[in-house]
């Protein structure tokens, strides 16, 4: 996979690419990274980006043409070739899992990290192919965002994560949450592991977790568990959990 970035801040992206996963992908995941100074293609003395909006108002607006130019730049280097042109704003469709999985099966990728008030309306509408949010409030820019997506996706390419890091048992890899995890010691401070996780029968720990992780999700994310793919032994475990908790909620009242 290609990613390039279209920044006013390229020096941002430095940490992320120097550590981790990020790394990884670039060393073993078959990543190739290009991040470009959207300063680079403007062509006037003081190589201004942003200028006033049009019919007034506070805070300065993206020029189109250096943003323009720098997608046209990547896109003269690779011919044909496909390229997903991924604006981040807070007004795009919003990053899950989902999203990630289909960005991570993609051959070539660029992200215009907005600023200021945001881009000229024209880089929306002729330029991008694609508009990503990563959450309902606004950043004072699009990298932060971008390195989230970048984050989200790379590690489900193939060989960036290692062997024993899988990202098939991840919250919302089944869009259900994930069970809790314990390790050594078993008894840290009084706090003590669940007796169950020690018993070595396996059969009894994979139910254990299929209950956790149901009974998390109802707990914590319940409109997830409409979206999901339950099996009868799950919509009973549901089922049985609602009415538990409403005989609590009857209790309480009486
Ligand atoms: N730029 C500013 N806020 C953002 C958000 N929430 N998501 C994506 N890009 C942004």
């Amino acid at each position: 996979m290609k990613i390039d970035i279209l920044t006013l801040f390229p020096q941002m992206f430095e940490a992320p690419f120097s550590f981790g996963i990020f790394k990884r992908a670039i060393d073993n995941g078959g990543v190739s990274l290009n991040i470009h100074n959207i300063r680079d293609y403007t062509h006037d003395k003081h190589h201004i980006v942003d200028d006033s909006p049009y019919g007034g108002g506070a805070g300065m607006v993206l020029k189109p043409g250096p943003i323009f130019e720098a997608v046209e730049a990547i896109k003269a280097g690779i011919g044909d070739e496909p390229l997903d042109v991924i604006l981040l704003t807070p007004q795009g469709r919003l990053l899950n899992q989902q999203v990630a999985q289909e960005l991570s099966q993609k051959k070539h990728l660029a992200f215009i990290c907005g600023h200021y008030e945001g881009e000229d309306e024209r880089v929306r509408e002729h330029l991008a192919t694609d508009e990503i949010s990563i959450g309902d409030y606004v950043l004072t820019g699009g990298e932060l965002p971008a390195m989230v997506v970048i984050d989200a996706l790379l590690r489900l390419i193939p060989g960036v994560l290692g062997s024993d890091e899988s990202a098939l048992d991840d919250s919302h890899a089944s869009g259900l949450l994930e069970y809790p995890q314990y390790t050594r010691p078993e008894d840290f401070r009084g706090m003590t592991v669940p007796e169950v996780l020690l018993s070595g029968d396996h059969a009894r720990i994979a139910r254990w977790r299929r209950e956790q992780i149901i009974r998390r999700t109802l707990e914590r994310r319940p409109e997830l568990l409409n979206k999901a793919n339950l099996g009868l032994e799950d919509k009973k475990l549901v089922e049985r959990l609602i009415s538990a908790q409403s005989q609590v909620n009857k209790d309480r009242e009486s």
